[in-house]
């Protein structure tokens, strides 16, 4: 501990750094919103930053804190890392007073101060689920060095429009965060999304539960403009990043393909083989009149009980129409080559 404690030990905190705290303490506050302070108003933050914070939080606290120093948040050198700016407080916001202390509470002097036994500890700036500070002012926290790049379309998008915080997904306080593995990230999907866990279990799945694949690789979880949050323009266009093979051209095209994988596939699991979200018969007669090719077992002469329909061998129309997604073949326009 001391070692890292020697790292900032005297790293004073320039006050001149012009930063985005301004832009954020300009926005109107809502209802029990935080206004921040101007990072250059030299009672709000503590003078020796991390430091300060150290001396009551570190391995033996309840939260122990260090393993962010393992982190890129970090990076020693890193200009744009919170740790070369207000440090802890960069994401915690200030430890001394903000706008919303209480005059006792700046009278005592903020979270950093000493209490007397019995008294609140005037609170800091929390993320996730422990946070008592609205979402919004949870995110612009981060959004204040992360708002470009993959958080383009955040605003508006179906998790921030649901009040997800960057944190419900992220840890920044260890030093691999889980999201970001193929390993851990189901996990933190699954803690809110229980029915695509259920999917992810079932006989036919895309292998995301052997650390395979990731929910990610489908989806753009910080926005798309994309109906759930594809990560292509187009659902067939997401598969074809590793479907290559069935996005064709054809000589002979089956139209649902091309138009839809969906109109037959389930994307995370299903009990049918293949990810069908029915099994053949059905799901071809869904379209196909059973006219030509009966769909239940009539004897030759028409009557229930006798000798199945070569049209059903096995149950399956993709023994003879094996070419289910186009063919290429000259011949090949029933599919079956
Ligand atoms: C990059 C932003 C960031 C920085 C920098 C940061 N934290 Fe955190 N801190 C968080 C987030 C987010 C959480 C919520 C838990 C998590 O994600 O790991 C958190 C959680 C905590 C908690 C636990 C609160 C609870 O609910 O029990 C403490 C204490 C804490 N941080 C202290 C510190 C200290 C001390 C420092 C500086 C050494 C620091 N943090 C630096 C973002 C940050
Ligand atoms: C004098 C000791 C002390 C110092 C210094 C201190 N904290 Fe705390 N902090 C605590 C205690 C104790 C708690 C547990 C909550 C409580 O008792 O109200 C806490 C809680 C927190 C929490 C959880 C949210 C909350 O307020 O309950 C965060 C985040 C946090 N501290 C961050 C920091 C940061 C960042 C610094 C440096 C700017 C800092 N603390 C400095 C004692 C301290
Ligand atoms: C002061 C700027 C700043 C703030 C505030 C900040 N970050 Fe970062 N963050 C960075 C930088 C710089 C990197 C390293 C980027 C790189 O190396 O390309 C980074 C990296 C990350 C990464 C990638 C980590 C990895 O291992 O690849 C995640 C995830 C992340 N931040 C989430 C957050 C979250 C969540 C918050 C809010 C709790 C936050 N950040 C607050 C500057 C910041
Ligand atoms: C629904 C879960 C989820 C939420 C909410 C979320 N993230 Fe992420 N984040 C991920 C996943 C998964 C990845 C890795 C794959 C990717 O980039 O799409 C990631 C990657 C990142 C990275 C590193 C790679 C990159 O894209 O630059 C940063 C930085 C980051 N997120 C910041 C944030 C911030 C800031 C917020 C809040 C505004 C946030 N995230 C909200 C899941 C989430
Ligand atoms: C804190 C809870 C939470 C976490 C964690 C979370 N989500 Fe969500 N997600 C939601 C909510 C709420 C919605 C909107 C309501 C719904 O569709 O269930 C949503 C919607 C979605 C949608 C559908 C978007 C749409 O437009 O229909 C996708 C896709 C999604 N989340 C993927 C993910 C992935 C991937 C992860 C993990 C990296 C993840 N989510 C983690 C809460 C969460
Ligand atoms: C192979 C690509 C792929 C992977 C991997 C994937 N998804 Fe999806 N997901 C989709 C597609 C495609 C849809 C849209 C389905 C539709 O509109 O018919 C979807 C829809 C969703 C929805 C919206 C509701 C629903 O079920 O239709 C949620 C939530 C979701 N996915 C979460 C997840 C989570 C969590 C993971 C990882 C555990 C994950 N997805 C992995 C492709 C994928
Ligand atoms: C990131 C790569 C990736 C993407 C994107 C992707 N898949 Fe897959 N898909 C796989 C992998 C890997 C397998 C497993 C192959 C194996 O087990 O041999 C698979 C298997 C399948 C299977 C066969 C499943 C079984 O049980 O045999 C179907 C059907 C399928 N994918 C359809 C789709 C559809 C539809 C989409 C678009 C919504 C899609 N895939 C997007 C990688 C991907
Ligand atoms: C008309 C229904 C239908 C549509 C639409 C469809 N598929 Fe299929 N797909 C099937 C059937 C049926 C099977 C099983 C084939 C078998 O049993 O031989 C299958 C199997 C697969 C397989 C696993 C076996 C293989 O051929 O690699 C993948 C991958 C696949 N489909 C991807 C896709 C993609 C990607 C799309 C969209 C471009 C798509 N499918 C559209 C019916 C369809
Ligand atoms: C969503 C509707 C839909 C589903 C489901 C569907 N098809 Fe088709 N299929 C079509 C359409 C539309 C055509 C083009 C019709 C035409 O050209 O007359 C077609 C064409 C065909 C053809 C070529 C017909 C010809 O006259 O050249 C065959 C063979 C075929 N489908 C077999 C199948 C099989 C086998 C399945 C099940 C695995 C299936 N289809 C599922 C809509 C569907
Ligand atoms: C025993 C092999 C076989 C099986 C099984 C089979 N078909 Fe066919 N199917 C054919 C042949 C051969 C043709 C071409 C008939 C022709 O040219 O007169 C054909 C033609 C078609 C056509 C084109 C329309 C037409 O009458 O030419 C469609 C659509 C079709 N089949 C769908 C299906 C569906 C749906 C199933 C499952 C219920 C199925 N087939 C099962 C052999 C089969």
């Amino acid at each position: 501990m001391t070692k890292i404690r020697q790292v900032f030990l005297g790293t004073s905190l320039l006050f001149g750094i012009a930063f985005a705290f301004q832009v954020l303490a300009q926005e109107p506050a809502q209802p029990g919103e935080r206004v921040l302070p101007d990072p250059n108003d030299p009672t709000a933050y503590t003078e020796k930053g991390a430091d300060t914070c150290l001396k009551c939080h570190d391995e033996e606290s309840e939260f122990p804190v260090f393993n962010i120093f393992k982190t890129r948040h970090a990076v020693r050198g890193d200009a744009r890392t919170p740790f070369a700016k207000l440090q802890c407080e960069t994401c915690h916001g200030p430890g001394g007073l903000d706008a919303t202390a209480t005059q006792a509470m700046r009278e005592r002097g903020g979270h950093t101060a000493k209490v007397r036994k019995g008294e609140p500890r005037p609170p800091m700036l929390n993320f996730g689920a422990k946070s008592k500070d609205p979402v919004a002012t949870q995110n612009k926290m981060c959004l204040q060095c992360h708002e470009r790049q993959n958080r383009m379309d955040w605003q508006g998008s179906t998790h921030a429009n649901n009040e997800v915080s960057c944190a419900s997904c992220h840890s920044v306080h260890v030093p691999r965060d889980p999201v970001l593995t193929a390993a851990g990230q189901p996990d933190r999907c699954y803690a809110c999304h229980l029915r695509q866990r259920a999917d992810f279990h079932k006989p036919s799945v895309h292998p995301v539960r052997f650390g395979v694949m990731q929910c990610s690789e489908c989806h753009s979880v910080h926005g798309s403009s994309t109906a759930s949050l594809l990560k292509k323009p187009t659902l067939n266009q997401t598969c074809f990043q590793c479907h290559a093979d069935k996005r064709g051209p054809f000589l002979w095209e089956h139209a649902p393909v091309a138009e839809d994988c969906s109109v037959c596939h389930l994307p995370h699991g299903s009990i049918n083989p293949s990810l069908l979200v029915k099994r053949p018969p059905l799901l071809c007669q869904q379209c196909h009149s059973p006219a030509g090719h009966p769909s239940v077992s009539y004897t030759s002469a028409g009557l229930p009980g006798g000798t199945p329909s070569a049209y059903l061998l096995a149950g399956g129309c993709t023994n003879c129409h094996s070419q289910v997604h186009g063919s290429n073949h000259p011949s090949g326009v029933k599919l079956m080559r």
